[in-house]
């Protein structure tokens, strides 16, 4: 199932290797002013790496995280995670890309890769993509991909109050096909 190549990139296991990019773009406020996460010090963004390289794809009610890399180095350049929800039946998508690398469709390929591996190995129907509602380049991307506005709601965002929109995409409405693997590599 991975890894899964596409235009400009790679969705692959995050390593040990990966940890001078992973950190330097995690790093980035703009990489984080939205996330569920904040920078880890450096031993703990190993431990990360560590675990998410063996991480089982999938476990009701966990997340796994993905790398995504740039084709011909091989470099990371941004991560994906996806979550089984605990009764299995749906999923959610987050991501993040290196500002260097944004701009060229790179993370739309990457989370269209992502959310077929989750529908490929998984009975969800649907992978939900929650943002926040000043968060407009993660919200374009989800649109482009498909995902259908479900739910604005209001939310409280490290300490502060904010809207959080849900888009949601169905198993079968994936704009580009069904996108099971035909030769996993
Ligand atoms: C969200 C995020 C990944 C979007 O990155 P991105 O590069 O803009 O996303 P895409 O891969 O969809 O690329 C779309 C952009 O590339 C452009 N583009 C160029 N060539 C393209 C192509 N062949 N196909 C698609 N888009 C292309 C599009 O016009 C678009 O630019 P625009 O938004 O200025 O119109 C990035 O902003 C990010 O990491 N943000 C911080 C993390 C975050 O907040 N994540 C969301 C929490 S879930």
């Amino acid at each position: 199932m991975l890894p899964r190549e596409f235009d400009g990139g790679r969705l692959r296991r995050l390593r040990p290797a990966d940890l001078l990019a992973f950190q330097a773009y995690r790093a980035l406020p703009e990489c984080g002013r939205y996330q569920g996460w904040v920078p880890m010090p450096e031993s703990e963004a190993l431990a990360f790496l560590r675990e998410m390289e063996a991480a089982p794809l999938f476990t009701p009610g966990q997340w796994v995280q993905l790398g995504i890399a740039e084709s011909l180095s091989d470099r990371l350049i941004g991560d994906i995670g996806l979550h089984l929800a605990g009764d299995g039946a749906s999923g959610e998508v987050g991501f993040t890309l290196a500002p260097s690398a944004q701009g060229r469709g790179i993370a739309g390929r990457a989370v269209r890769e992502a959310v077929d591996v989750l529908f490929a190995l998984t009975r969800a129907t649907h992978v939900d993509g929650v943002a926040d509602a000043r968060n407009l380049p993660s919200l374009r991307l989800l649109v482009r991909l498909g995902f259908l506005l479900v739910e604005t709601r209001p939310a409280l965002f490290r300490g502060e109050a904010c809207v959080e929109e849900v888009y949601r995409l169905q198993r079968d409405a994936r704009p580009w096909g069904r996108g099971e693997p035909t030769s996993p590599r």
